[in-house]
């Protein structure tokens, strides 16, 4: 049966961003019979031993707990499950001199939803008519971004300013000021940091320069936090969460080894929390309390903070390293840069004046056994025809150290066959009469 659907059936049920991606990835993987591929196009964390201990642990505390049957076998309050609310307020005033309560805090079923709400009862049109704009400071930033709005018209993206350096291959995205616009018609802001897909950490004076413009038209500002510290801690340069009035710090436990969980955890003023709880309840009741109750053993135990601290962020920092020093090691003598890798889980490589897409990379790619994700799908809502949204690809931080280092001495080969190709054609255009 083809059920027919209404406007909004069909922008929900359309593949967006990386998910159009992903479905090409699992059916070259499932017909490359006999083909051994190094897929490094995962945002899927990797199973780390102390992590998987950790979580076991927790779980079998709870199973051997009166509290057990209190968890899973009765519905509680939309707002979340009162043991670990309580564990986050008691972390957070703790850790960085706060003083939450409660009602500062909500839990939901993983962070992808929190945009969701927000989005939503930030973003779109109002009762007047008015078009609330979800704004993207700082493009490119997550592609789960791409889905969120109901009202696709509402999300909208900056391009931002580049700093090159050309000696070093290095390069890095700052928001760009002198175009980023927030005013009476901004609903929402909403940006990654540490960022996926890029590993781009913004300053503390850069996300306070944006908090303080949204301040200004009391617009909330979300801060996805699904990689910063104090869990997972996936940040390699100091970082500091922030907080403020407008300010909604936005965490998840997919990272710190929790994803099949699904667990996303909003801070911020009470009222904006009540919106958001609101549409949590309509939505679904509430998250699922198995994972919130043995998240709670864990944050107090003081044992998540420490094993993103100490095992998760080294494992994937040192596979940062890898792609930068094989990459420094072999890349051809064409104008790539890497961005800063400054935390998250992906390495994002950027080629100037690529002769062909980044789609058309990531199939010269595949040919050699390498899958990475073009870069194309992490600009959402961003409306400018700009040539460098088909020159990058995501490189995920997810393979072996042996299959990371082989993989990216594959794709230098494969970069410098694509500009030489291309240098020869267009010197025969130029001979060819
Ligand atoms: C930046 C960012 N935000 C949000 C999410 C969604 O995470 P969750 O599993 O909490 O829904 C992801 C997942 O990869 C992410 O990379």
């Amino acid at each position: 049966m083809k059920p027919a659907l209404t406007q909004l059936g069909n922008e929900m049920t359309r593949l967006t961003g990386v998910r159009a991606i992903m479905k090409d990835i699992v059916e070259t993987l499932r017909s490359g019979a006999g083909q051994e591929f190094i897929n490094l196009s995962a945002g899927n964390p990797l199973i780390l031993p102390e992590v998987e201990l950790l979580w076991r642990d927790c779980t079998a505390a709870l199973l051997a707990s009166s509290e057990y049957g209190e968890v899973v076998c009765r519905y509680g309050a939309s707002q979340g499950y009162q043991p670990l609310i309580d564990a986050v307020v008691a972390d957070f005033n703790q850790r960085y001199g706060l003083s939450l309560t409660a009602r500062n805090i909500l839990i939901t079923p993983g962070s992808q939803s929190l945009y969701f709400y927000a989005a939503n009862a930030f973003g779109g049109y109002t009762t007047s008519g008015t078009l609330k704009k979800i704004v993207l400071p700082l493009s490119p930033d997550y592609t789960g971004y791409g889905g969120v709005a109901l009202t696709q018209a509402a999300l909208f993206a900056y391009k931002p300013s580049l700093d090159v350096d050309t000696v070093k291959h290095r390069f890095k995205y700052r928001p760009d000021f002198s175009q980023l616009e927030i005013a009476d018609d901004t609903g929402c802001v909403l940006f990654s940091r540490p960022c996926n897909p890029t590993g781009n950490v913004l300053t503390d004076d850069e996300v306070q320069k944006i908090v303080a413009m949204a301040a200004a038209y009391d617009v909330p500002v979300l801060i996805d936090s699904a990689y910063a510290p104090p869990f997972p801690a996936l940040n390699f340069t100091e970082m500091t969460p922030l907080f403020g009035e407008n300010i909604l710090h936005c965490m998840s436990l997919s990272k710190a080894g929790l994803p099949g969980e699904r667990i996303g955890i909003a801070i911020g003023d009470e009222q904006l929390i009540e919106v958001l709880e609101c549409f949590q309840t309509n939505m679904c009741i509430h998250s699922p309390r198995y994972g919130q109750a043995i998240a709670a053993r864990a944050i107090n135990s003081g044992a998540l903070a420490d094993i993103a601290a100490n095992v998760i962020r080294p494992f994937y920092q040192k596979k940062g390293k890898i792609v930068e020093t094989t990459l420094d090691q072999a890349m051809p003598d064409v104008p790539w840069f890497l961005h800063r890798g400054e935390g998250a889980i992906f390495s994002w490589l950027w080629l100037k004046d690529l002769p062909i897409t980044d789609w058309e990379l990531y199939q010269a790619l595949k040919q050699v056994g390498v899958i990475v994700v073009p870069g194309n799908s992490f600009f959402p809502g961003l409306r400018d025809n700009w040539e460098h949204t088909r020159q990058c690809i995501r490189i995920s931080l997810t393979g072996s150290d042996r299959a990371l280092e082989t993989a990216m001495k594959r794709l230098a080969v494969v970069v410098e066959q694509v500009y030489q190709q291309s240098a020869v054609n267009q010197q025969q255009s130029v001979v060819a009469p």
